[in-house]
Parts: structure tokens; C-alpha cells; sequence
């Protein structure tokens, strides 16, 4: 969840770090720190909330040094203060550390240091590790580095600089993200690749219990036992103007209006339109398998998770298999059962949510084949599925998860309609299916153009402190994910809510202070969504009605109407869904918050 960055080469460090750090602001922010090394001293800054306040505070600073260390912090063990921020320091204030993760057992380490002597200065668990690498130094940094992991327990990405030796980064992974940027005037180190992409596009994955020493004409990489590693550099895609704004004012507006284009790039290549038929290439290595399968579970947390409860509705509509959607923090910890043969989707923006790793690695455990679903190449879940597909959707900067809900919608779309193909879903079917799914870029793009006329509805209702949020079936999932949209980033509460489960309890809640949101597109259960806003009319609640163009009779019904173009059933979701998105955005904007990092949250959420 917090943010790593790392530089040692030729340049000064120091606006280096700033502008890793700036990019690595969505992973948390309420806190931030810097250390950089300068002939015989290190230049150490801490400062609580943003990174413009780290930046306040060194402003005007000579500082110089061209090795060193960042971190934006998102509190887990300790208050977010300028004492936990990081990077934490050992007693003799020689050794500087910066994590990713929860150290598990770092009550105990503390416990025993402490009989030792040794004072601590925060509350974090980071602080065990700097006093544990201290703890055994002997001259070698890599080496102190390397027994103070074999003694924690948890999950970190770290890395470590000591005042003494000048030129020289030691990093080290278990379970969070560390990956190393191979420079021409340097080499970085960072969490994610968006902190260094503006100046490398080669990089080296750390995998899990390595580490590395990294200076500035060198990257030597080895285990935990010692054992050295050659591995090449790879190249990432993304450009540096993938991560910039682009002219919006937000990265949520900018990714919402990516849209077309991240359902393009979710089908390019992939389309077979004479026989109906998906290729996904990343699958081919459990083909033999996956096609015989008739158990899958989706597992995935948040957003992910609403979109594979829309993948259940429409693995059920094209193919013969049982499809189970789980949210991973829970499935984690249940009994589990399988039918021979089961595949889990694992979805997932970050490819790091700690509870879906832990979760495909428990279904592992059970004898499950493992597929992933995943927005960021190489990340650790992607690289522990047996085979995946990549959404190919660029980065996701905005906390609040817009572009990549479209794309996971339309690769679990396309993997049904495959796997359809091989049962009993028939060419003209299947044609149909990949006919209207090539519409989808444009129909989103007409929905995007009508921003304005969202805008003036959410300038209605923005100041209404409870919003609900219906649909049903293939729309339940897309009720529940509006109304997470709208709690996340503009803090106003709301519910997503099957509308047929009103009368059971959630319609005593309505009254005219209360808008709902209903998404009825005029689908197989359209008569019935109509009698539950009938239903809330009645009861004088005010109603935002999603609805298909040319419906006038849902026009003229609801208070105020947002038309989608016409689509298949199960295709509706990837259109109602951008209202949705819109609305929570204006709201948000007319709230005064702060939309693409909104209070709490983390864009990458790598602690259980
Ligand atoms: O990276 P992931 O897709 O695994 O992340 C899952 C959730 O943390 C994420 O979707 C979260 O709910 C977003 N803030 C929603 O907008």
C-alpha cells in the first residue's frame, strides 16, 4: 500500500525521489519521507500528509547527494505522524530503512531488542528491521540485509542505505512489489514502475526472498541463501504520458474517458468474427483443461469483485458451467470443496491485493488450476497463475477503479463466449456476441459525450447524504459497484441494493431526501424494475432512472433520465456502469474532495 522509491547514480537523487514519490501517491499518502546520502552525512526528512509537504519542508535545501531513499506511507502499525513516517532509522542513525508490508512478528523482535537496549522511535513495525540490520552489520550491507530476513515473518518490500557506504541500495522482497529500473545515468528502485518510467524502461521483477544491491553501474541479485542470479532486463510498455493527466483534471475523469479505447484494447487481436469465437492466447496453456472445466470460482476484492459478480450472470446466460464469485478476504478462510477440475479466475487491477494472493494460494493448496485476470504484467499474481490474460488497459492511477471494471467485464465477456463455443452456445450466437461487444467502444463514447447533462443531475443531488443504488440481475452488480463509487470518493453514503430485495427491509428507507439510482435498460427483467420504481415513486423518493434510448415511458417516470444506447442483455453492464462512474465523479468534484486520493484508501491494497 505505501510506495517505495529508490536512486543511485550520477544525477542528484533528491528531485528524483520527489517525482517517484508524486507518482507513487495513489499507493497511500499520509505521510512521506527522503534520505539521501552525501559525503559523511545523510540528508533525512519526514513530513505528515501529502508529498507537497515533504516538498515544503525541503524546499530550498542544498541537498545533493545522488543515492537515496523514498517512501509515501499509508499507516498501518501507527498513527499516521511524523515519527512513523518512514524511513526509519537504527540507534547509532547509520542504517536507513523503507518498507512495503506488515512485519507479523515484529512484537516479538521489538520484545528482545528491547531487553538489549535498543530504544525505538516510533510505533511502526518498520523499525525492527533497520535495528535488526544494525543488529548485523559487519561491514556488509547485503549480508546484514539477508540474516535480518531470515528472521522476519510477514510481508515487505524494503530498502536499505547506510550512511557509511556510499553508492549502494539494498533491496529485498517478500510478498510486496520491488522492482528494479535499469537507467542510463543510474539505476532505480521502486514498488511500481510508474515512479520510474520517465526515465527507464528496462526493468528486472524481484521475485520473493531475493535481494539485491543496486549501485549506480550495477544490479547483482541473489537469495536468501546467498546464491547469485542472472536475470535479463525486460521491457515495459507503458509510457510516460500513459501516467500523466493529459490535460484532465483528474486521473478518474481521464481514465473514465479512456474508456473506448480500454475496450478496444481489452479485444484487439482477440476477435474471431466469421466463427464467433474468442482467441486468448494467454489461456493455451491450460486449453485442454479449461474446456472440460464446469466449476469456476471468481475471486477478487472491491471492484473486482463486483465485475465477476457480473461475470456469474453471464458465464450463466453462454456456457454450462457453475460459476462461484467469492470475495477473496472471506474465501480465504473458508472450508473449500471442490469438483474435480476447478478452475479460480483470480481478478485483479494491482495483481497485489494481499487477500486474492492469499486466497489463489489456498485454492492452490486444494488442487485448483489458477487463471488470473490482471491489469499489471508481471505483478505477483499474474506471475503465480498457471496461465492468464492481461486486461492490456495501461495503468490505473485513480484510486477509485473505473477503466479496468470495463475491461475485466469485457475479458470475462469474451472468455464466456470461448468457453460457450466449446458447449452449446451456436455460431449465430456467438457472432452476434462479438458483433455487439465491437459496438461497445462507440456506445460508451456516446454516453461519455452526454458528461454534461450527468454533471447537472449530480449538481442536484450531490448534497443528499444518502443515495441507494438498484438493479437487478446482470444490473445488481452494477447497483453495488455505483454505490461503492459514490462512498469512496465522495464520502456521501450509499447502498447498492437487488431491487427485489426492497420490500424486505431497505424501502422503509425511503423518503424524498433520499435519491435512488435505478438502472433499468430494457433487458429481460425491465417490467419488473419498473414496478420497484413505481414502488419508491410512490413513496415520493426522488429518481435517477439509467435507462435505453427511446425508453419515454421510463423517461417520463423517473425524476431525472440518463439514456444508454441499445446493447444485448449482458452486455448492458459495461454501458450503465459510466453513469455511475460520472455521477460519483461530480458529486465528488462538488463535494471539494479529493478524487483521486480519497481519505483511507490505498490503490493498492498489499496488507490482509
Ligand atoms: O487491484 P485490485 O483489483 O485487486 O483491487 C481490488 C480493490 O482494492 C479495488 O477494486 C478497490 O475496491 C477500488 N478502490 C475500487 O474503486
Amino acid at each position: 500500500m505505501c510506495g517505495i522509491v529508490c536512486y543511485v547514480g550520477n544525477s542528484k537523487a533528491k528531485p528524483l525521489l520527489i517525482e517517484g514519490l508524486k507518482r507513487l501517491e495513489y499507493r497511500g499518502y499520509d505521510s512521506s519521507g527522503i534520505a539521501v546520502q552525501d559525503t559523511g552525512r545523510m540528508d533525512y526528512y519526514r513530513a505528515v500528509g501529502k508529498i507537497v509537504e515533504l516538498e515544503k519542508r525541503i524546499n530550498g535545501l542544498e541537498i545533493n547527494g545522488t543515492t537515496g531513499i523514498a517512501h509515501t506511507r499509508w499507516a498501518t502499525h501507527g498513527e499516521p505522524t511524523e515519527k512513523n513516517a518512514h524511513p526509519h532509522r537504527d540507534m547509532e542513525e547509520k542504517i536507513y530503512v523503507i518498507h512495503n508490508g506488515i512485519i507479523e512478528n515484529y512484537q516479538s523482535i521489538k520484545k528482545r531488542l528491547e531487553k538489549k537496549g535498543v530504544i525505538f522511535r516510533s510505533d511502526t513495525d518498520t523499525e525492527v528491521i533497520a535495528h535488526l540490520v544494525a543488529e548485523n552489520f559487519t561491514g556488509n550491507l547485503n549480508e546484514a540485509v539477508r540474516k535480518a530476513m531470515s528472521q522476519i515473518e510477514g510481508t515487505f518490500g524494503i530498502a536499505v542505505l547506510h550512511k557509511d557506504i556510499p553508492g549502494q541500495i539494498v533491496v529485498a522482497r517478500r510478498g510486496s512489489p520491488l522492482i528494479i529500473g535499469l537507467g542510463e545515468d543510474g539505476n532505480f528502485a521502486a514498488s511500481d514502475v510508474s515512479a520510474m518510467v520517465r526515465h527507464t524502461k528496462n526493468v528486472i521483477h524481484l521475485n520473493d526472498n531475493e535481494l539485491a544491491t543496486i549501485t549506480k553501474d550495477d544490479v547483482s541479485i541473489s537469495t536468501l541463501q546467498a546464491t547469485a542470479i542472472k536475470r535479463e532486463a525486460e521491457r515495459v510498455e507503458w509510457s510516460a504520458e500513459d501516467v500523466e493527466l493529459d490535460g484532465f483534471p483528474h486521473y478518474m475523469l481521464k481514465e473514465i474517458f479512456e474508456q473506448p479505447e480500454t475496450i478496444k484494447n481489452a479485444m484487439r487481436g482477440r476477435l474471431d468474427k466469421g466463427e464467433g469465437v474468442p482467441r486468448l492466447g494467454g489461456i493455451i496453456p491450460v486449453w485442454d483443461k479449461l474446456k472440460e472445466c464446469r466449476h469456476i470460482v471468481i475471486i477478487a476484492c472491491g471492484t473486482s469483485y463486483y465485475s465477476g459478480c457480473v461475470g456469474r450472470y453471464v458465464f450463466e446466460k453462454l456456457t454450462e458451467i457453475d460459476v462461484q464469485v467469492e470475495l477473496a478476504s472471506e474465501f480465504r478462510y473458508r472450508k473449500l470443496n471442490f469438483p474435480p477440475n476447478t478452475f479460480i479466475i483470480s481478478m485483479s487491477q494491482s495483481g497485489e491485493t494481499a487477500d486474492t494472493l492469499a486466497a489463489m494460494r489456498e485454492a492452490r493448496r486444494k488442487g485448483a488450476h489458477l487463471l488470473g485476470i490482471v491489469n499489471v504484467v508481471d505483478s505477483s499474481i499474474a506471475r503465480e497463475t498457471d496461465a492468464g490474460i492481461y486486461n492490456h488497459a495501461g495503468p490505473e492511477i485513480g484510486v477509485a477503479s473505473t477503466k479496468i471494471f470495463i475491461s475485466q467485464l469485457t475479458i470475462l465477456t469474451l472468455l464466456a463466449i470461448l468457453l460457450g463455443r466449446h458447449q452449446n452456445l451456436s455460431l449465430t450466437e456467438g457472432v452476434e456476441a462479438i458483433r455487439a461487444m465491437e459496438a461497445l467502444p462507440d456506445q460508451v463514447q456516446s454516453i461519455l459525450s452526454k458528461a454534461n447533462h450527468i454533471e447537472a443531475i449530480a449538481a442536484k443531488y450531490h448534497d443528499k447524504s444518502n443515495w441507494l443504488f438498484l438493479g437487478r440481475k446482470y444490473q445488481f452488480p452494477i447497483a453495488m459497484e455505483g454505490a461503492l463509487k459514490l462512498k469512496e470518493i465522495s464520502y456521501i453514503h450509499a447502498e447498492g441494493y437487488a431491487a427485489g430485495e426492497m420490500k424486505h427491509g431497505p424501502i422503509a428507507l425511503i423518503n424524498p431526501q433520499m435519491p435512488t439510482v435505478a438502472i433499468a435498460p430494457k433487458d429481460s427483467l425491465y417490467d419488473k424494475m419498473i414496478s420497484n420504481i413505481q414502488e419508491i415513486k410512490s413513496r415520493r423518493g426522488p429518481i435517477i432512472g439509467i435507462g435505453t434510448e427511446g425508453d419515454t415511458a421510463l423517461k417520463e417516470m423517473v425524476d431525472d433520465f440518463i439514456e444508454i444506447p441499445q446493447t444485448l442483455d449482458f452486455l448492458y453492464p459495461i454501458l450503465t456502469v459510466v453513469p455511475c462512474q460520472l455521477l460519483a465523479y461530480y458529486c465528488a468534484l462538488m463535494l471539494k474532495r479529493d478524487i483521486d486520493r480519497p481519505r483511507n484508501l490505498a490503490k493498492s491494497v498489499t496488507v490482509e
